[in-house]
């Protein structure tokens, strides 16, 4: 009998999207395939502490595996290799990257871990930091690398390669919280000789919405841009684009393709963090009712965007369709988008016949040929 593949699903984190992180974990614990991958559950708690979860699978979403998991004897042993209290720095300084792994996934006859699946968004999961973990580490990993995560987390950084590679997307214009702390008066003019009103301020990293803001005036104007400064030092303000939004799922490596195409409606005046995780009164039209012709366009966009920040995996490319003209501009990439089973990185696959588990394997095999890809021949 063949030796089952051991996988460790990483998830949780420190970001605003920790929730949606455990929910999307429970999805894919469930519905990988046990005959042929071992899975292995860690945990990272809001505080950064790493856990080893040997428990029910169904305790993930809610968020009750952390008191579970605090109790069981696998996280004694972690403790004991991390230090009791694993902070993040603790946690390289006190362990080589192989080490937190092999904390994580020890048991009984010490297997070491085949593949890692990070099933977490935003901040330290998102953006290339938890990525390099892998790589010091040797360990294969699903998604994007270290470079492709850090520029696609960046949305300031991400315009210059769309721009680069002739992608069309709004105006914009970037600011340091310095500049909006010290010249605040030099940073309205610029806005208001460049964009009318409304426009949107932004943090540059962030995600689901945090800190994202729509100004119709002057006043909210400064409001937004000071908000969007608590969750970033970079900050993005926007033209405003009236436009339907659509998403597109990106699957593969060197040669990626594209799914259909959804529509999100939002419940809000935009797709703020209320109406993606509390009012739950948005809509998802998949196939999005678009012509064939911009379905086409997006789904040629979405594979170029890919590319072009060298993406391995899986990438879900946001889109606006814009109301007057139909023309199509892009507004993000995520190199890990929500992976619950009714998100619609998952759904958009299964509308273009690709189930989840068949899913789920697929971005497993392709962490596995990047990984050897990386390797000099
Ligand atoms: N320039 C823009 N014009 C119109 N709506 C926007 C613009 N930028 C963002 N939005 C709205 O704000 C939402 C969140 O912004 P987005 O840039 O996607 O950030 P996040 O990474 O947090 O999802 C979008 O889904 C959209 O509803
Ligand atoms: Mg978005």
């Amino acid at each position: 009998m063949n030796k089952k593949i051991r996988v460790a699903v990483i998830f949780g984190g420190q970001s605003s999207e920790h929730e949606v992180s455990r929910v999307s974990a429970e999805s894919v614990i469930r519905n990988i395939n046990k005959d042929k991958f071992d899975v292995v559950m860690v945990g990272i708690t809001k505080d950064g502490n790493w856990l080893n979860y040997n428990g029910p699978v169904d305790k993930l979403g809610s968020g009750e595996w952390e008191k579970l998991a605090l109790t069981t004897r696998a996280t004694a042993v972690e403790n004991k290799l991390l230090g009791e209290d694993s902070s993040k720095n603790k946690l390289v300084e006190g362990a080589s990257a192989r080490s937190i792994f092999k904390a994580a996934g020890m048991d009984n006859d010490g297997q070491k871990i085949d593949i890692v699946f990070p099933v977490l968004h935003g901040a330290n999961g998102e953006d290339g930091t938890i990525q390099g973990l892998f790589e010091l580490a040797g360990i294969p990993y699903v998604g994007a690398g270290v470079l492709a995560s850090a520029v696609g987390m960046d949305k300031a950084f991400t315009k210059i390669i769309f721009e680069k590679e002739g992608i069309p997307q709004g105006k914009y214009l970037v600011f340091n919280r310095k500049n909006i702390k010290s010249s605040l008066d030099e940073v309205i003019n610029k806005v208001e000789s460049v964009l009318p009103y409304p426009c949107f301020v932004k943090p540059s990293n962030a995600g689901s919405s945090v800190g994202v803001g729509k100004a119709h005036d002057r006043r909210e104007l400064i409001e937004t841009l000071f908000e969007a400064a608590k969750h970033d030092r970079k900050v993005l303000v926007e033209e405003f684009i009236n436009g339907r939004e659509v998403e597109c799922a990106v699957l593969g490596n060197d040669d990626p393709i594209a799914s259909t195409v959804g529509e999100v409606i939002p419940c809000n005046e935009f797709y703020d963090y209320k109406a993606k995780y509390i009012d739950n009164n948005s809509k998802v039209i998949i196939p999005a009712d678009l012509p064939e012709s911009t379905i086409a366009e997006i789904r040629e966009y979405a594979v170029r965007a890919f590319k072009s920040l060298d993406c391995a995996g899986l990438s879900r490319i946001d889109f606006f369709v814009l109301k007057e003209t139909g023309k199509v501009y892009i507004n993000e990439i995520n190199t890990l988008p929500g992976f619950t089973s009714i998100s619609m990185y998952p759904k958009l696959w299964e509308a273009s016949g690709i189930p989840y588990s068949e899913l789920i394997e697929k971005l497993l095999d392709l962490a596995v040929e990047r990984y050897n890809d990386k390797i000099s021949e």
